[in-house]
């Protein structure tokens, strides 16, 4: 299910696929990459970076495949992670910090420690999460580009 409504804004779109370890963090830096030759700042694209690394990894991690796409519109970055997998049960669960189901192989590549969702939702702005259990898992980040808004880099 694309999303409806800005799809003249889409930037690029990047098929992930589960248990592909070695590739992991590649889709994020394209999409870092992406961003900056639009010449977006670098507080923005440091935000971004993390909502798009933590999807990536927890599509390679939990799901059978799926796809980060990302739009850039006029005053807001739009990331969405959809993919087809088990889906979660618990989505507030899931949230928690720490509350992770990593096993053996995920934990050996040094993920797994029950931060990526909680890290995704801190860096939004806007944040919106949904499962069908057996089915997927569909996660989309906003980020506002002007004014100063919840989460952004003060520094
Ligand atoms: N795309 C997904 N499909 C199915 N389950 C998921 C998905 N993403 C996350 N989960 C579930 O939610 C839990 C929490 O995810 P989260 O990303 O917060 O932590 P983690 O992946 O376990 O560890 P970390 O991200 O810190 O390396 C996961 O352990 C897993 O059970
Ligand atoms: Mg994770």
């Amino acid at each position: 299910m694309p999303s409806e409504g800005y799809e003249e804004y889409l930037e690029g779109i990047y098929e992930i696929f589960g248990r592909d370890f070695v590739d992991a963090g590649i889709v994020s830096s394209q999409i870092k990459n992406g961003l900056k030759s639009r010449g977006i700042t670098e507080s923005i694209i440091r935000r971004v970076a993390v909502i798009t690394f933590e999807a990536e990894v927890n599509i390679i991690s939990y799901a059978h495949q799926g796809t980060i796409s990302y739009y850039v519109l006029p005053d807001s970055i739009i990331i969405e992670a959809i993919d087809v997998g088990p889906g979660i049960n618990d989505i507030e669960l899931a949230l928690q910090e720490g509350y992770s189901t990593a096993d053996e192989t995920i934990r050996e590549m040094g993920f797994g420690a029950g931060m990526g969702l909680a890290n995704i939702k801190k860096s939004s702005d806007s944040f919106e999460m949904s499962s069908v259990p057996g089915e997927g898992t569909r996660v989309k980040s906003t980020i506002w580009l002007k004014g100063k808004q919840q989460g952004e880099d003060v520094t």
